[in-house]
C-alpha cells in the first residue's frame, strides 16, 4: 500500500528499478527510490532486506545490475564513489570507519579532502595553492567538529573517543564535504537513549539550518517515526510500503515483515 505524496519539492535522488545480485542472491530487486529535497526521508525494514546494499548502489560502491540511479535527474548509476561524493552525496557506514591512530580533526579534514582538487595523498607536494586549500579544508573541518559537539576532543586520537562520539565524528566528517544529499546508515546503532536523543535533535537541526536533504537507514522506531517525512519500507530486496510514518506504521504488510505474522492483509 503506498501513499500519494505531496510532490512540491524536487526529487534529489531516485533509483529506478535497480537489481543488486550477489552469487545467487538477490540483495535488491527491482528497488525504487524517491527522496525529496529538504526531507529528511527513511528506508527501514528486516535485517538482510538490502537496505545498506542499496546505499553501496548509491554511493558508488555496488554498480547495480540492472536499473538507474539519478541524482538531481543525473544518471550516476555506476560512478566511482569519489566522483559521487563530488557530486554531493556523502555517506556515513554501519559499521564506522575512521582512521583510529588520525586524530577527530584530521578525521573530519580527510572527508573535505575527498571533495577538493588535491586530494588526500598528493597533498604532499604543496603548491601555494594547495597551502591556501588546506587552510580552508581545516576551517571546514574545524566548524564541523564545532556543530557536532566534538570540539573540545579535536586532537585526541578518533580510536580513543568513545563509540557515541565516534558515531558524530563520521557524520561531521560526512558532512565536511558540504553534501547536498547525506546518507546514514543506522547512525543511532549502538546509542544510548540519551545520545539518540541528540542525534534526532542534531539532524532535525540541520536539515532546518543547510541546504540539505537526509536519507537514513534506522532501527530505532522512535527515531523513524519522530524526524521521517518520508519512509520507504523494503523486505527481501523489494519495496512493500512508502509514505508518512503514521501511514506505513499502520500498513499490515509492514507489521507481517516486521514480526512475521499473518494479519491477513491484501497484497
Ligand atoms: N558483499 C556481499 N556479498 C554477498 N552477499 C551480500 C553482500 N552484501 C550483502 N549481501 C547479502 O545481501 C542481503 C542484503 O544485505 P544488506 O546488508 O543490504 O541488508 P540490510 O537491509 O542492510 O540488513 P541489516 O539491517 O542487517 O543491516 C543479505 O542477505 C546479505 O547477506
Ligand atoms: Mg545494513
Amino acid at each position: 500500500m503506498s501513499e500519494k505524496r505531496n510532490g512540491n519539492s524536487p526529487v534529489v535522488l531516485e533509483t529506478r528499478a535497480i537489481t543488486k545480485v550477489f552469487g545467487g542472491l538477490t540483495a535488491v530487486n527491482g528497488f525504487d527510490l524517491e527522496v525529496r529535497e529538504g526531507e529528511i526521508s527513511s528506508l527501514i525494514g528486516p535485517n538482510g532486506a538490502g537496505k545498506t546494499t542499496v546505499f553501496n548502489a548509491v554511493t558508488g560502491i555496488y554498480r547495480p545490475e540492472g536499473g538507474r540511479i539519478l541524482f538531481h535527474r543525473e544518471d550516476i548509476t555506476g560512478e566511482a564513489p569519489h566522483r559521487i561524493v563530488a557530486k554531493g552525496i556523502a555517506r556515513t557506514f554501519q559499521n564506522i570507519r575512521l582512521f583510529p591512530n588520525m586524530t577527530c580533526l584530521e578525521n573530519v579534514m580527510a572527508g573535505r579532502h575527498s571533495r577538493s582538487s588535491a586530494g588526500l595523498w598528493s597533498s604532499l607536494v604543496r603548491t601555494g595553492a594547495q597551502v591556501r586549500e588546506e587552510k580552508g579544508i581545516r576551517a571546514v573541518a574545524e566548524e564541523r567538529i564545532r556543530q557536532v559537539g566534538l570540539w573540545e576532543l579535536r586532537n585526541e586520537p578518533a580510536g580513543s573517543i568513545s563509540y557515541g562520539s565516534r558515531r558524530m565524528l563520521e557524520i561531521a566528517r560526512a558532512l565536511a564535504a558540504e553534501p547536498s544529499l547525506l546518507v546514514l546508515d543506522e547512525p543511532s546503532s549502538g546509542l544510548n537513549p540519551r545520545e539518540t536523543e541528540d542525534l534526532m535533535v542534531f539532524l532535525q537541526d540541520i536539515i532546518r539550518r543547510e541546504k540539505v536533504t537526509i536519507l537514513l537507514i534506522e532501527h530505532d522506531m522512535n527515531l523513524v517515526m519522530g524526524i521521517s517525512d518520508w519512509v520507504t519500507v523494503m523486505d527481501e530486496g523489494r519495496k512493500i510500503a512508502e509514505g508518512t510514518s503514521a501511514h506505513v506504521y499502520s500498513d499490515p504488510r509492514v507489521i507481517e515483515a516486521y514480526l512475521g505474522v499473518e494479519t491477513g492483509g491484501k497484497g
